[in-house]
């Protein structure tokens, strides 16, 4: 599952460069020759910019996907189960809050965002941000309720 997502994530990279290319070649042919068709001239100039748009979000992806796999493991290692002591867990309650109001400025920012962007792929990316923001929030949330309970 690692190595095929990896594998479609690297070729969809290759493809945008490769459709980007193309789309910019195509351009400067048909303004060379002559052709100066409006309704084309729009589809294209919209197609292209997205084009970049999507290499750039993909070369993003295969970047933070790598970075992931990589830490994942250094992240992950097995902690042992211990009982926090009562002054421990006053200090984690209060690092964890401050984490809260992280993820809830940056819940509200992605929606702001949202709502800005033109761009669907742009606006659909900072939606999907803003709905894992607010996971962590509630991941985070339901932490500090376990250890304020203890
Ligand atoms: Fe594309
Ligand atoms: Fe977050």
């Amino acid at each position: 599952m690692i190595k095929m997502s990896l594998n479609l994530i690297k070729y969809a990279k290759e493809v945008e460069e490769r459709a980007l290319d193309s789309y910019l070649h195509n351009t400067r042919v048909l303004r060379l020759s002559g052709i100066d068709l409006k309704d084309l001239e729009d589809v294209v100039k919209k197609v292209s910019i997205e084009t970049w748009i999507h290499k750039e979000i993909v070369a993003g992806m295969l970047k933070a996907y790598q970075e992931a796999l990589d830490r994942v493991v250094e992240v992950m290692r097995d902690v042992e189960s211990i009982t926090p002591t009562t002054i421990e867990r006053a200090v984690l309650v209060k690092i964890l809050k401050e984490h809260l109001q992280i993820e809830a400025d940056m819940i509200e920012t992605y929606k702001k965002l949202a709502n800005e962007l033109k761009y669907p792929v742009l606006k659909a990316i900072a939606e999907a941000l803003a709905r894992n923001e607010e996971e962590h929030h509630k991941m985070i949330s339901d932490l500090i309720r376990k250890y304020e309970a203890m």
